[in-house]
């Protein structure tokens, strides 16, 4: 080969290592000194070899930017250095929290073995290599003093030469990368060596690139899983099932839905869920609380407004109708919305043109609409608070939260759900809660429905000590109600007197507790009582027990 052609190849490589972003001038700098060294004796096969090596980096680094995948990393750049070296085996160790070396990977016959096997800080070859950050090339292992003859013995793996190097990050030794026996010659020489030195630091650099981008993985897959926790939606009641069906008939159609409930029932999660199981579901889902926005700012808060439209609006501004374009705007509570601000939605909803404040350009958008109220809109139509021509339109699918107490079914379901929820983001170590404290929970009337659960739970997961919680973790308004006080039917085992009451009386109060419990759902009351639904018809005849 001649030097132009050498020359042509040498700007090819510079190129290709430069793009890889790889290797830094330092380390191309040695690389290019060498091969000008070695230009300059001019010995073709020393030149050949040279560039073979090159070549081999350029490969190695090409691997080293190819993944981020810690194991996939491992593997490759091990099966590339005994490549390269023609090596019988290859190892990195690196250095853990208690100073152990461990074989994070290894090729070679014997590679699931090995890393199986640790060393001591300082022990063996690896262990000197590690300690005083220098690189070692040993002809005959047995001859020296350094060698840890256990492992090899240990695995009938009989060690004759070997290349020891450090791995360093930031001026420290975090590990080295060991090969052994050399296949083609009777031992590695200096060149293998400063051929395994020179990207040493380069596989130190990607390691901890993939393990950084291992741990921010982890992590993202941590957040996204809370986040589809916090947005699951939990309960197998009758009432509910009805309700994701219905969501899921509503949702792939445009049409409005009004979702209606008691404060807390999870309207704002059911708005999500149908904007989620809809077309739109890769746009965005905008909420706004219309109670919370002060009257005079909710037309600029839904509608936009130009600049200088009032004192204040430096800059114009796109209203929530606009940002909500191609996905879905939830107008949250409202039954809280002004009557003038009710004229101008129901335009909107008509005509899907919004207008800023303060000026006359219409634009047109393209805005899913769900609403939400805990009001009584027909009662608020009356009161002269609320429009109805916007009702009627609003009203083209209703979803009706019913409260948590008439779901009782799904308290238990919910109250897990939570528990898993905090204990993440608590960092807590509670798996369940107690059947007693259960118990609780469920002679509960819920005033403040799901909302009130999770406070609940998350109040408990504070003061829970065990495994579990219990009773004493739960607040006060749950612990402080009397059975007297309760509307349900406790299971009394014995009269005023003091006196054991009748095993019939016990079957009436503990039928009456299941179908309670699962909110009258009668095939799921024969479940838990493990009796059969005609024997269930007339035990309700027999002891005269009906539904309120
Ligand atoms: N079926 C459910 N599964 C899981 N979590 C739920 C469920 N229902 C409600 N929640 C949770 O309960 C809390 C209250 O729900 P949400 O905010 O949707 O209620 P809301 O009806 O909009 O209440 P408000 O009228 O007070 O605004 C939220 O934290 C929500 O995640
Ligand atoms: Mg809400």
């Amino acid at each position: 080969m001649n030097v132009t052609k050498c020359d042509i190849i040498f700007q090819c490589c510079k190129l290709v290592l430069e793009s890889a972003g790889q290797l830094d001038m330092m380390e191309f700098s040695i690389v290019l000194c060498t091969w000008r060294n070695q230009r300059r004796t001019n010995k073709d096969s020393e030149m050949l070899t040279n560039i073979k090596r090159l070549n081999q980096l350029i490969e190695i680094n090409r691997d080293l930017s190819s993944t981020l995948n810690h194991d996939k990393l491992l593997d490759l750049i091990l099966t590339r250095i005994t490549q390269s070296i023609d090596a019988e085996a290859s190892s990195i160790i690196l250095m853990d929290d208690d100073d152990r070396l461990t074989f994070i990977s290894a090729i070679g016959e014997m590679h699931e073995e090995i890393k199986k096997m640790s060393l001591r800080r300082g022990e063996g070859i690896a262990g000197w290599v590690i300690e005083n950050g220098k690189p070692v090339l040993v002809e005959k292992a047995e001859e020296d003093s350094r060698f840890h003859e256990d492992i090899s013995k240990e695995l009938s793996f009989p060690t004759r030469s070997m290349i020891c190097v450090p791995l360093k990050l930031d001026n420290r030794t975090v590990g080295a990368i060991e090969v052994i026996n050399s296949r083609s010659k009777s031992f590695f020489d200096q060149e293998d060596m400063d051929f395994l030195t020179e990207f040493s630091h380069q596989v130190a650099i990607a390691l901890r690139n993939a393990k950084i981008f291992g741990k921010i993985n982890n992590e993202v897959d941590e957040l996204k899983s809370i986040f589809d926790l916090k947005h699951e939606i939990i309960g197998s009641s009758k009432a509910l099932n009805q309700i994701l069906r219905l969501v899921q008939k509503v949702a792939p159609k445009d049409i409005i839905v009004l979702i209606t409930g008691k404060s807390g029932t999870g309207k704002e999660m059911i708005a999500r869920a149908i904007h989620e199981s809809s077309p739109r579901r890769h746009n965005v889902f905008v909420s706004v609380n219309c109670a919370a926005i002060p009257e005079e700012l909710l037309e600029s808060e839904l509608f936009g407004h130009e600049r200088g439209a009032f004192t204040g609006a430096v800059t114009s501004r796109k209203g929530k109708f606009e940002q909500a374009n191609g996905g879905t705007l939830f107008l949250d509570e409202i039954g809280d919305m002004s009557l003038r601000a009710q004229a101008k939605v129901l335009r909107v909803i008509q005509d899907q043109i919004v207008q800023h404040v303060g000026g006359n350009r219409e634009i047109k958008v393209n805005t899913r609409i769900v609403a939400a109220t805990n009001k009584d809109l027909i009662f608020e139509i009356r009161e002269g608070n609320f429009r109805e021509d916007l009702y009627y339109r609003l009203n083209e699918i209703t979803v009706e939260l019913p409260p948590l107490e008439e779901r009782r079914e799904d308290i238990g379901p919910l109250a897990e759900h939570f528990i898993k929820i905090f204990d993440k983001s608590m960092n807590k170590n509670i798996s369940g809660i107690s059947r007693k404290a259960l118990q609780r929970l469920y002679s509960h009337s819920w005033p403040g429905n799901v909302r009130e659960l999770k406070n609940i739970i998350k109040r408990a997961m504070v003061f829970a000590d065990g495994e579990m919680i219990d009773e004493d973790d739960l607040s006060p308004e749950v612990t402080g109600i009397t059975h007297e006080e309760s509307d349900e039917p406790v299971i009394e085992f014995f009269d005023a007197e003091g006196v054991p009451v009748s095993l019939s009386q016990i079957e009436k109060d503990h039928i009456e507790r299941a179908l309670i419990y699962t909110g009258w759902n009668k095939k799921r009351a024969c479940e838990i009582l493990e009796i059969n639904r005609p024997r269930l018809d007339r035990k309700l005849k027999t002891y005269n027990i009906n539904r309120e």
